[in-house]
């Protein structure tokens, strides 16, 4: 609470410079106005205009939106078009010789690539693919470091209709395995290691590994794109290298049209139960997402060198790296390194060799190099930059000011921009020139976005005050389905408890007196680490997995940098562990959630009991266990507790 009251009595106004404001794309607030305006008088003819003027469509569409399947919604069903065509053939014409991707490696290489070349790589990728015998509608596992090749992948599988599921580098074998058997892929794309803060990670071996534990067998490729050329093992015919596929391979590679609503993506993120989730994109509703986000809230200038730093393995890195700023036409940077490497001051560098105008990052990088070097971006040269951005949590006040003050030298606005995996773009964010921002809030809806906060009857809280965040019109770029579990999708996103007519995001929002949107937090069991999403049930179903473990419950815990923390609560299955055997298992523990999920899991403690406090239904006390973990006194009626004493045992973390 003492978190939420501080942002909100936050009421410093930080109106845009008229240096900004005389340049922007919406140059003031009529302008924004009018567009939500037009969207809120005819929305269906504010979306269809949206989606003439930015989509180059093969086969014009008819009908904007059908709605009659709630709410599997269709937008510009019978239109058909090729996200790859649109995010390259177009800028053939007239920007063939523009750099499409400044690419800086971790070490500090750099190499551009044009429009012109890197059409061609995907087009001779996507004939590789296709001569694979991969094909529309089939499921292609990525499994790749930041990398030029990691968006020539994802665009050649776009290319011919293929669909992509990314998977972040850092996921374990284990994690790799469940994605490419809940979406029965038939190929991977890989490379031999990626290259991070100086070391290199393994990621072949771990695709085989993945691979070994597939029963049904469904891979029949994998494709290994050669980063550092250290040994790997070979599995013959299944293994093929990247620069072999591609020898002889056609320069051109025609675009397989498809309908607007074909599933471009998959792409897994967590939820409050169960296992994650496969979320499907549309194609056409996508891309329009993508792009009048770029245009709207990055401000989008054919002059801009823009830089999103999120790795391709998360939403950020689909619609702000492979799609949106190709769409558009951009020049952007692609970094395959970690920010504090070769030291705290790498970003500020990056910005300064490739005069870099728009960037984008997480409150997390921004909180750690603020630790790291406060001063540090005052020795490089930030003139370039024009306007900043950031995504993945509520920044807070402090790190807003900071970012502003130091990298944004008083002179870029800031846009905080509030979406999720699901929504496919920004939903809740301010349009730069126009909107005055006050730090820790994402303002307003983009115009055609109809966001609202209702309370926990379902009824809309109109004016100032706080309750669940909803989008009460579908809108174009909102996931389609969970990949092979509709039910799944409606239940968790349309429940019919709480209307079952609003998409529900899942978290809390707040409205001030001027209207302004502040995000609070997630409401269900997902925990957010460093800007990444994580289920509290995926973390305890690992836990619970290890021979040692009879019971476990997971929760966050503030932390300056990160965010948030995993504690966990663990009963093991002989007694309860004490000194150093707690220490050992402990540590133990940890590289097994490591092990299971992927590094970003690992819980930064553990504590061991000899049960768990639950009420008498047999129910985990929750709030008793996150009051525990930041401990905090605990308030909370524990007459109904059995065994009051494990308490004690439970303030103890054993790492
Ligand atoms: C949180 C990332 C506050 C939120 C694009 C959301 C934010 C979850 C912000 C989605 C922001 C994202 N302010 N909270 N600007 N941006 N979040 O799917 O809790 O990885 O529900 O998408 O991150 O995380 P996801």
């Amino acid at each position: 609470m003492a978190t939420i009251e501080s942002v909100l009595h936050e009421n410093r106004l930080f109106t845009p410079d008229d240096s900004f404001v005389n340049q922007a794309n919406l140059l003031n607030k009529e302008e924004y106005y009018s567009l939500c305006k037009e969207a809120e008088e005819d929305y269906e003819g504010f979306w269809g205009r949206m989606a003439r003027e930015y989509i180059q469509w093969h086969k014009p569409f008819t009908k904007v939106l059908d709605e009659n399947n709630h709410p599997f919604f269709k937008w510009f069903e019978d239109g058909k078009l090729n996200v790859s065509y649109n995010c390259l053939d177009r800028n053939l014409d007239a920007n063939a010789d523009k750099i499409a991707i400044i690419f800086e490696s971790d070490k500090g290489n750099v190499t551009n690539i044009t429009y012109r070349d890197l059409h061609l790589q995907v087009c001779q990728f996507a004939n590789g693919l296709r001569s694979l015998n991969i094909k529309k509608d089939d499921r292609v596992i990525i499994y790749m470091p930041m990398s030029i090749e990691a968006v020539v992948a994802m665009q050649a599988c776009s290319r011919i209709g293929a669909i992509h599921s990314v998977v972040f580098g850092g996921f374990s074998a284990k994690s790799l395995h469940e994605r490419i058997v809940d979406t029965a892929a038939v190929a991977v794309i890989t490379a031999d290691e990626q290259m991070r803060g100086g070391r290199s990670v393994s990621l072949k071996p771990v695709v085989d590994k993945a691979l070994e534990m597939s029963k049904t067998g469904s891979v029949s490729s994998v494709v290994i794109y050669q980063r550092t050329g250290t040994d790997i093992e070979w599995h013959s015919p299944r293994d093929i290298w990247w620069h072999e596929l591609i020898v002889d391979k056609p320069i051109y590679c025609e675009p397989e049209w498809v309908g607007a609503e074909h599933p471009l993506f998959i792409l897994y993120t967590s939820g409050s139960t169960g296992r994650p989730k496969g979320i499907q994109h549309s194609s056409a509703g996508y891309l329009l997402g993508a792009m009048v986000s770029m245009k709207w809230i990055f401000d989008y200038k054919p002059t801009d060198i823009f830089w999103c730093t999120a790795d391709v393995g998360w939403i950020t890195g689909h619609s702000y790296v492979a799609y949106g700023p190709l769409a558009m036409g951009a020049t952007q940077v692609v970094f395959e390194g970690v920010p504090t490497f070769p030291d705290a001051g790498r970003f500020w560098k990056i910005i300064q060799s490739h005069s870099v105008t728009v960037f984008y990052t997480a409150p997390t990088a921004i909180r750690s190099l603020i630790k790291l070097g406060p001063e540090l971006p005052e020795d490089y040269d930030l003139s370039s930059l024009r306007l900043l951005g950031s995504v993945g949590e509520p920044i807070n006040p402090e790190a807003w000011v900071w970012y502003h003050k130091v990298v944004g030298q008083s002179r870029c606005p800031i846009v905080d921009t509030w979406w999720q995996t699901e929504t496919g773009c920004h939903m809740i964010a301010p349009v730069p020139g126009a909107i005055p921002l006050k730090p820790g809030s994402c303002t307003f809806p983009l115009p055609g976005i109809m966001a609202a906060i209702i309370d926990e009857a379902g009824h809309e809280v109109k004016n100032e005050g706080g309750g669940l965040l909803v989008i009460k019109r579908p809108f174009p770029s909102l996931a389609r389905t969970i990949w092979g579990n509709p039910d799944r999708f409606k239940n968790t996103y349309f429940p019919n408890d709480i209307g079952g007519k609003y998409y529900l995001a899942g978290d809390s929002a707040h409205r001030d007196s001027d209207g302004y949107f502040w995000i609070m937090g997630r409401v269900d069991d997902v925990l957010n680490i460093s800007g990444h999403r994580l289920g509290t049930m995926e973390i305890e179903s690992a836990l619970v997995a290890n021979s040692l473990v009879a019971e476990a419950a997971v929760v966050g815990k503030p932390h300056e940098i990160k965010g948030e923390v995993i504690v966990a609560f663990v009963v093991l299955k002989g007694l309860c562990p004490k000194g150093d055997d707690a220490r050992k298992i402990a540590i133990e523990l940890r590289n097994w959630v490591s092990k299971e999920i992927g590094p970003i899991a690992k819980p930064e403690e553990i504590r061991f009991g000899d049960n768990l406090p639950k009420t008498r239904s047999g129910k985990i006390m929750r709030r008793l266990l996150r009051a525990i973990g930041r401990g905090e006194e605990i308030t909370q009626d524990i007459s109904t507790l059995e065994n009051p004493a494990i308490l004690e045992q439970l303030k103890q973390p054993a790492i």
